[in-house]
């Protein structure tokens, strides 16, 4: 009797360990479906993406950034307020952005094919001679840095979220990852960027078609904030206010 309960015992759970494995192979064939679009970044931040993306040779990246010139500058702020400034932003944060144009994790019709077409060197190099770039105003360029000043309350809107962000909708204050407070790894310094650039980055992370941010910061963010609170921001980023202590304009 006691023999034959066994039996039943492991008939009844070898049923269900297969019920259970072929459940369980299933969800991952289908995990395995969607895993691309889910993965924001093939970029890790560990000690070895840290050296590579900091280690690159600027004078061979001076060679490179020839074919950047035509849109990004030729001293790193770019003729038009759509396109970014990439001069005397981190290396790190220009590394992983085009690492994730090279893997097509961040959509863009313009810096796809150009990323792709450089080697893994390249991207290190490139991104050393622009983090090296100097930000201050040069009159031989046609820099559109900076835009025109908002209103005072327009700057003292965007303001407020850079320098307290909204503790009742969960908004951290901007300043806190991107400067000049804090800098985390990986993010850009907005100081010295273009307000048309930086909306249209606001509104991309906010609708996800911009979704290569690692742990989501930027697409909750983003999503938090209103339509005039975005505007407000690039306004106050596109015209140079990022440059100097939030606090000076905020009144909480
Ligand atoms: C044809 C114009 C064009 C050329 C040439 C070009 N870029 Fe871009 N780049 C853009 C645009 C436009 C964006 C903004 C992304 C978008 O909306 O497509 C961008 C974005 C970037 C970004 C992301 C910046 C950020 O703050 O996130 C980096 C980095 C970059 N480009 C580097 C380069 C490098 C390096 C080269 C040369 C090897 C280059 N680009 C050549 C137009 C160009
Ligand atoms: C918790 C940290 C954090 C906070 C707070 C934060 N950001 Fe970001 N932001 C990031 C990260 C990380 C990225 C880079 C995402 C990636 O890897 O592509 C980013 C990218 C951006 C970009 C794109 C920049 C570029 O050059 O491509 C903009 C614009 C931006 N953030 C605006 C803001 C604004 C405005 C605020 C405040 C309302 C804010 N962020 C608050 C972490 C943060």
């Amino acid at each position: 009797m006691r023999r034959n309960d066994r039996t039943g015992f492991f008939d009844w759970s070898l049923t269900w360990a297969l019920a259970f494995i072929l459940a369980a192979s299933s969800l991952v064939l289908v995990a395995g479906d969607a895993a691309p679009d889910r993965v924001p970044s093939l970029v890790t931040w560990t000690p070895e993406t840290i050296v590579a993306a900091s280690s690159g040779d600027a004078f061979r990246g001076m060679l490179l950034a020839k074919r950047c010139d035509h849109c990004h500058g030729s001293e790193g702020f770019s003729p038009v307020t759509s396109t970014p400034n990439l001069a005397g932003i981190s290396a790190l944060a220009i590394w992983k952005q085009l690492e994730d144009f090279r893997a097509h994790k961040r959509r863009s019709r313009a810096m796809e094919p150009i990323a792709e077409s450089l080697s893994a060197r390249d991207v290190e190099d490139v991104v050393s001679y622009y983090a090296k770039l100097p930000i201050y105003p040069d009159p031989q360029d046609n820099r559109v840095f900076p835009q025109g000043q908002p209103s005072s309350s327009r700057a003292a809107l965007a303001s407020r979220l850079v320098t307290f962000g909204d503790g009742d909708r969960g908004i951290p204050p901007c300043q806190a990852c991107h400067g000049p407070v804090a800098y985390k790894i990986g993010v850009p310094s907005l100081a010295n960027q273009n307000g048309d650039y930086v909306l249209d980055e606001l509104e991309g992370f906010a609708s996800g078609t911009r979704a290569n941010d690692i742990n989501q910061p930027m697409r909750i963010i983003a999503a938090l904030l209103s339509e005039d609170e975005r505007h407000a921001l690039a306004e106050y980023y596109g015209a140079g206010l990022g440059l100097q202590p939030a606090g000076s304009t905020a009144k909480k």
